[in-house]
């Protein structure tokens, strides 16, 4: 058995033991109530990163949650791997539909059931542990620095400030992610791409109160109601976004890349299957694969107003409000899209009512070649470790902060991430397979590796 194998067989489960510490504790960066946690978290990180064996850890201070940073230095003139992740999830609603407690995992059918299982928890425990390894078996190759954030689920605001005031401390020659997916178990894949993003959140205004819907219904226009049409008005026939100037910065992706693109294996039953639905939906002329990868679009994320308690209360609410979010690809710019949207969408309010958009955050998309070292390394690690050679995909997933690194600080990630869309992530029920946890371990030391060849061949 190679040493690398030897060494995870040997410490399997305490590797879990130490990843569940970290699930077990509930840091949700959305929910100010949780707090306590985001710094409970940043420690457990720290600990973590010194025991295996860095030379200096620290905890930034951020105006939001801090900052985990570390380093292990062995030779200045060896290249600098960045390893970046987040200790951050996302709330755990609805949670009468968790088979167990979101934050009290528990391992079923070979899977991890909890809470950032997989995002980004379980993924970005796999380099603490590969770090761990090449430490302790003496096989480090070069230098590594961590870089473990507290933000990503609420668009990292304070990383990128972190970033602008650190770019010496963060010199290095490569970002390494794992906070994305791969096609399946057998079809490894890198992701070579990430969509953009603008969250928005809009308020619609009737009435100064509620009503009471007899004795005003019919004669006074329900906020409600209006915003139902104003968010249906949103997209044409097609399933175009209709928020005037929307696709002016789309590039348009050559007849050639998407014949590359559409090599990717893709089962649309098996698709339609996982989640259920009799029929896809999407805009006229592109496949789903496309749609996700190469396409815009918008989506509510959640609708409320009124009453949605038990029973029925006759009124017409005096306020609707909707949660909105904008996928963007890559030359759209998520700040001008969101002035686009508030115009818009301002510009479709009747008279009836009054309308308030309030942009909250966003990032801009990420696209990165197939021929850098980095990809080469990552391409050779996975098809020694997975047995098969990993495919490109663009995913339609955004992790904001990746585009800001190389505006930045000038240097581009590597997405190389373990998760199986069937991980559930941001749902009831998220989990990682345990497969994927230990082949992640196995696969990073060789990434390391190969990094560090392909690094020297560019010389
Ligand atoms: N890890 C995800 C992003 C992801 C997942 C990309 C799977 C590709 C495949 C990340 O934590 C995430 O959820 N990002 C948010 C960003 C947003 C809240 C600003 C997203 O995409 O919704
Ligand atoms: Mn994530
Ligand atoms: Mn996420």
């Amino acid at each position: 058995m190679s040493q690398i194998k030897n060494y995870i067989e040997k410490n399997k489960q305490r590797f879990l033991d130490e990843l569940f510490g970290l699930i077990r504790i509930p840091s949700i960066s959305s929910q100010s109530e949780h707090r306590p946690d985001m710094l409970k978290a940043a420690e457990y990180w720290k600990k973590t990163v010194l025991d295996a064996g860095a030379d200096r850890v620290e905890i930034f201070e951020t105006k939001g949650n801090p900052v985990v940073y570390g380093e292990k230095i062995i030779d200045p003139s060896l290249p600098v791997i960045l390893v970046y992740g987040h200790y951050d999830v996302m709330p755990v609603d609805p949670l009468e539909q968790w088979l167990s407690s979101p934050f009290e995992p528990e391992i079923r059918d070979g899977k991890i059931y909890a809470r950032g299982a997989d995002d980004d928890k379980g993924q970005s425990f796999i380099h603490a542990k590969a770090f761990e390894l090449m430490v302790k078996t003496g096989t480090l190759p070069c230098n590594v620095k961590f870089m473990i954030e507290g933000e990503e689920e609420i668009g990292s605001g304070s990383l990128k400030i972190w970033c602008e005031e650190n770019k010496d401390l963060l010199k290095s020659d490569v970002i390494i992610v794992s906070d994305t997916g791969m096609i399946a178990e057998n079809v490894p894949s890198i992701t070579t791409g990430l969509r953009g993003i603008s969250c928005l959140e809009v308020e619609v205004s009737g009435p100064s109160h509620d009503l009471h819907s007899g004795i005003y219904g019919g004669a006074v226009a329900n906020p409600v109601n209006i915003l139902c049409k104003m968010i249906a008005s949103l997209h044409d026939e097609s399933g175009r976004v209709k928020v005037k100037g929307f696709y002016d910065d789309v590039e348009t992706v050559s007849n050639e890349e998407r014949r590359e693109l559409a090599k990717a294996p893709f089962s649309l039953e098996e698709y339609r299957k996982s989640i259920k639905v009799n029929e896809v939906w999407g805009e006229t002329g592109y496949t789903t694969t496309e749609r996700t990868g190469i396409r815009p679009a918008l989506d509510v994320n959640g609708i409320w107003g009124g009453y949605t308690g038990e029973g029925s209360k006759t009124i017409i609410p005096a306020k609707a409000y909707a949660k909105i979010s904008m996928r963007l690809v890559p030359n759209q710019d998520y700040k001008k899209i969101a002035e686009l949207f508030k115009s818009h969408f301002e510009s479709l309010a009747p008279a009836y009512v009054t309308v308030k958009v309030t942009p909250l955050h966003g990032g801009q998309g990420y696209v990165s070649p197939i021929d850098s070292p980095e990809y080469k390394a990552a391409h050779r690690a996975i098809t020694e470790s997975f047995g098969a050679a990993p495919v490109p995909v663009r995913t339609g997933g955004s992790i904001p902060i990746i585009s800001a690194f190389e505006q930045i600080l000038g240097v581009k990630s590597i997405l190389m991430g373990f998760g199986l869309e069937s991980d559930a992530i941001h749902s009831p029920n998220e989990n990682f397979p345990l497969i994927n946890f230990y082949r992640g371990i196995e696969t990073v030391p060789l990434f390391y590796k190969y990094y560090v060849e392909e690094y020297s061949k560019r010389l």
